[in-house]
């Protein structure tokens, strides 16, 4: 039994969600001040806090963002994305200095958002034009961008090698199309297929058998065989194998695998690879029993393994470790603000909000947990199994099902939580709503960093032919 499980059953009467959420904060928090030695610059806030029983996010009351900004509303902490890139970069470069962490900016494409992790020195892996026109936007520089993408089409290609990015290819087709085009990109990468993969949902494995992601091994040689024929003299290599992994030993056996491959191709080819980027998939906790993940001891497992193989496979010995997290950087600095305006008692609770899958996919299509708090009173009893759903027109449409949550009525406010990363990111105009708004706050300010779109913005680039007029 975890801690979490222990505390909910000894407190039959109310397993309080809140409580068991703000104790893992206090648990992350002391545990990372334990490995963080006092003269790290590192400053670990919990990206959500009760004050006198309602919630205040990065220091403003969540009843008062949702009066000022409306809902459905999605808020981010800076301070908590500015933490959890230092946990994982001073982690990771406190056992090998030649680290880099590039941010995948499809978890939340926010330009404000993108801009506060520029700013702590992240680089960007994109997934095709748009994101790399965004980063880019944000001040990333291309140099330091990885084009992440699948199933390249030859405009994305002839973009990304045209803005100077790094192109990562996952399929032998892009090279042969790169070379018929006659394109010269400096740099190559392949996404390897290392034939495990591993994820918090079955949805969420990008690697093994039956995916559509990468190449396998036996490609591999040929893909970089080819590249270097065709004359390119710089090289990555690149696996992205699943999401949301709290398994710590899962990273380190990964990147084992992937470092024998390295090293094969390295040897076959007497090539020689600039980095090795061994994806993202950092978890995070969503459920209550789920305990927040070991960064620190990640690393310290990551690095070993790297540096045996880097050694055994006689690597270069700079050799860039690359990692590619968005979830772990943005997931719990984000949290969902929702309106509850309806309640139907039928043969479960229904309370209404005015979000739905349309504002947050996750449930609705991985069955993905959120926790859920009443905003403004969070000493509130646990009580009652409710069903929390939007507004579409789909029976998948919910934020929970059968979760147990304080006595909720009409007007009241919901906070879900760890929402920061494929939240806004997934979101909709389905059943013709507009998009929510977004607001970034830090030190008890808030400021609007996405309008909430409007029906003139849903209507805009429709267009009506004259013989129907
Ligand atoms: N790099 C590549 C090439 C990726 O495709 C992804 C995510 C990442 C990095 C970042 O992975 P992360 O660190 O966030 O696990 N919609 C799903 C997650 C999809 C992730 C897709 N690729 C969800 O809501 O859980």
């Amino acid at each position: 039994m975890t801690r979490v499980q222990r505390e909910r059953a000894e407190d039959k009467k109310s397993p309080n969600e809140a409580r068991v959420v703000f104790s893992r904060f206090r648990d992350l928090r002391s545990r990372t001040l334990d490995v963080f030695s006092n003269t790290s610059r590192y400053k670990e806030n919990a990206p959500i806090e009760n004050r006198n029983g309602v919630l205040h996010i990065g220091g403003s009351s969540a009843v008062e963002l949702a009066e000022t900004h409306g809902t459905p509303l999605y808020v981010y902490n800076e301070d908590r994305i500015r933490a959890n890139y230092r946990r994982v970069v001073e982690a990771f470069k406190r056992h090998y200095e030649k680290f880099s962490l590039f941010y995948a900016v499809k978890a939340n494409n926010s330009l404000a958002v993108l801009r506060i992790l520029q700013q702590e020195g992240a680089g960007a892996d994109v997934s095709g034009p748009t994101e790399s026109y965004l980063a880019v936007r944000a001040g990333f520089d291309p140099q330091r961008m990885l084009y992440s993408g699948n199933y390249h089409t030859n405009d994305e290609l002839v973009q990304g090698i045209r803005a100077g990015i790094k192109i990562n290819l996952d399929g032998i087709s892009q090279m042969r199309r790169i070379i018929e085009l006659g394109l010269r990109p400096e740099f190559i990468s392949f996404r390897i297929n290392p034939g495990i993969g591993k994820g918090g949902h079955e949805d969420q494995v990008y690697a093994g058998p039956n995916v559509k992601f990468g190449i396998k091994e036996s490609e591999a040689l040929e893909a970089y065989r080819m590249a270097k024929e065709y004359g390119i003299r710089r090289f990555g290599v690149h696996m992205m194998t699943g999401s949301n992994i709290l398994d710590e030993n899962y990273f380190e056996t990964i990147t084992g695998i992937l470092m024998d491959i390295v090293g094969r191709i390295a040897k076959g080819l007497s090539i020689k690879f600039d980095f090795v980027d061994i994806g993202g998939g950092l978890g995070v906790p969503y459920k209550p029993e789920d305990n927040p993940l070991n960064v620190e001891l990640v690393a310290k497992k990551v690095v070993e393994r790297f540096k045996q193989k880097v050694a055994e496979q006689g690597l270069p010995k700079d050799i860039v470790l690359m990692m590619e997290p968005g979830r772990y950087l943005v997931c719990d600095a984000g949290v969902l603000l929702a309106r509850v305006h309806s309640i139907k008692e039928a043969d479960k609770i229904f309370i209404g909000t005015d979000a739905g899958m349309n504002t947050l996919l996750r449930p609705a299509i991985y069955g993905a947990y959120h926790p859920i708090l009443l905003a403004g009173d969070l000493e509130a009893e646990y009580r009652k199994e409710v069903t929390i759903v939007g507004q579409i027109c789909e029976n998948t449409d919910h934020l929970a099902r059968d979760r147990l949550m304080p006595v909720i009525t009409e007007g009241d406010l919901l906070a879900v939580l760890n929402v920061g990363a494929y939240g806004f990111a997934m979101s909709s105009q389905y059943n013709t709503r507009p998009r929510a708004a977004e607001v970034l706050v830090a030190s008890g300010q808030h400021e609007l960093i996405r309008e909430r779109e409007t029906f003139e913005d849903i209507e805009r680039r429709m267009v009506v032919p004259e013989r129907l007029k």
